[in-house]
């Protein structure tokens, strides 16, 4: 059974290697360059985890640009592109999506068609419609950010609209090439599938919120945050997890999909969802005003990814408070090794950490490194607990 995946990002590569374990499996994308450096290289985000698991499996996998020889034959058809969240419809922008479907059904007509990215509630029941085919699945995807592979290999569930052979077949698929033989799967309808999607991404996102609320409290009356996240984690109903305060949730998914969900709830009675929009708003406005009553004329920055270990920094929280503090008048130099110097940003960019040092009044962090550790005296984070 030859396997297709279409799109070579965070989803798309990692149920490449996933895939491939078990089955002989073509992969494409349309950035030619992306697909040469995969050819050469693993990509730095995947490194540890995937150099580990690439000496220890032996991968059926062809990398290739040319899309016809990618789908040709395919018994199944895995679509990962983007569905970036268009502020003019307030809807994800679909097209990429939608093309390639149609490109699946003029190459391999009979290819069962996986749809991972992430979609607007009714999409699937809608292109099923508009192109006269039925075998097109969701399967929603649940990865951390910097943790792809892992969270594939060991996944928390698998879960796939409609429930037929095909659909049954994939889910097993998804199943036997994970470490979990355990690994639960959940059929449901195709829009109950994109639903759970939007809602697991948007508890997340409110998860977050309530803890960085709860962090604007304790800052304004000056209580110890850590000990009462502390206290309230520990009732087990709640948990000591995912409770780190933050400038913000941010990265490609919870502020879109969240957005996402809000769109679709249309007319219906809603005060949470709206409310884990809006809140992740006054937190990022919260930060900034911390940060200008410390009167700085100078802010240095340490990194703007959201997480320690990303490669990216999609919708950093840090990035809208920077925007702010130069809206203020604020002058601000960013240390971010991951950003070419050439590129031009509104804010000077550096390289050397050494440069932060300089800077005589405060640098502020979303998350904490023993980098900075030196540099303590003059950080302003709200990484408590120092941990992603
Ligand atoms: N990143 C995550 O953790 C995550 C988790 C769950 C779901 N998702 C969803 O999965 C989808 C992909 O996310 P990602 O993070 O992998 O995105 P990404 O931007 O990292 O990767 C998308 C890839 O698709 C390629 N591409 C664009 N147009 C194409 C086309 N016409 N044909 C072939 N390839 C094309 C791009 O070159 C890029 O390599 C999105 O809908 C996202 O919301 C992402």
């Amino acid at each position: 059974m030859k396997i297709s995946i279409i799109g070579l990002g965070y989803v798309g590569l990692s149920l490449s290697y996933l895939i491939s374990q078990k089955y002989t499996t073509y992969a494409y994308d349309i950035d030619s360059d992306k697909v040469e450096k995969l050819k050469k290289d693993i990509p730095s985000s995947l490194n540890n985890e995937v150099n580990q698991f690439l000496n220890q499996r032996k991968l059926d996998l062809k990398i290739s640009n040319n899309i016809v020889d990618c789908l040709k034959n395919s018994t199944f058809v895995v679509i990962a592109v983007p569905t970036n969240y268009d502020t003019i419809t307030n809807n994800f922008n679909t097209d990429i999506v939608e093309k390639v479907i149609k490109n699946v059904i003029k190459v391999e007509q009979n290819a069962s068609i996986i749809i991972k990215s992430t979609i607007p509630i009714g999409f699937t029941e809608k292109i099923i419609n508009d192109v006269g085919k039925n075998n097109i699945y969701f399967s929603p995807e649940f990865l951390r950010e910097s943790k792809a592979l892992q969270d594939n290999l060991y996944p928390s569930r698998i879960i796939i609209g409609d429930r037929t052979e095909k659909s049954e077949t994939f889910a097993e698929i998804l199943k036997e090439c994970s470490n979990s033989r355990n690994a639960k799967i959940i059929y449901m309808k195709s829009k109950e599938a994109e639903a759970t999607k939007l809602f697991s991404n948007a508890f997340l996102a409110m998860r977050v919120s309530f803890f960085n609320e709860l962090d604007s409290f304790s800052e304004v009356n000056n209580l110890n945050s850590k000990k009462i996240i502390e206290g309230v984690s520990s009732d087990p109903r709640i948990g000591n997890y995912y409770n780190n305060p933050s400038f913000g949730y941010g990265g490609y998914c919870l502020p879109k999909d969240t957005q996402q969900l809000l769109n679709n709830y249309n007319n219906i009675p809603n005060n949470i969802i709206s409310g884990v929009v809006r809140a992740n708003k006054t937190r990022k406005e919260f930060i900034t005003q911390s940060i200008l009553k410390k009167k700085p004329s100078i802010v240095g920055v340490y990194r703007l990814i959201m997480k320690s270990g990303s490669d990216n920094f999609r919708e950093s929280a840090i990035i809208d408070v920077i925007d702010e503090l130069i809206k203020n008048g604020i002058e601000v130099i960013v240390y971010e090794p991951l950003i070419s110097l050439k590129i031009k940003f509104p804010y000077k960019i550096t390289h050397k950490i050494e440069d932060l040092k300089k800077i005589p009044d405060l640098i502020i962090a979303n998350r904490f490194s023993e980098e900075i550790k030196h540099l303590q005296e003059k950080l302003y984070t709200r990484d408590i607990f120092q941990e992603n």
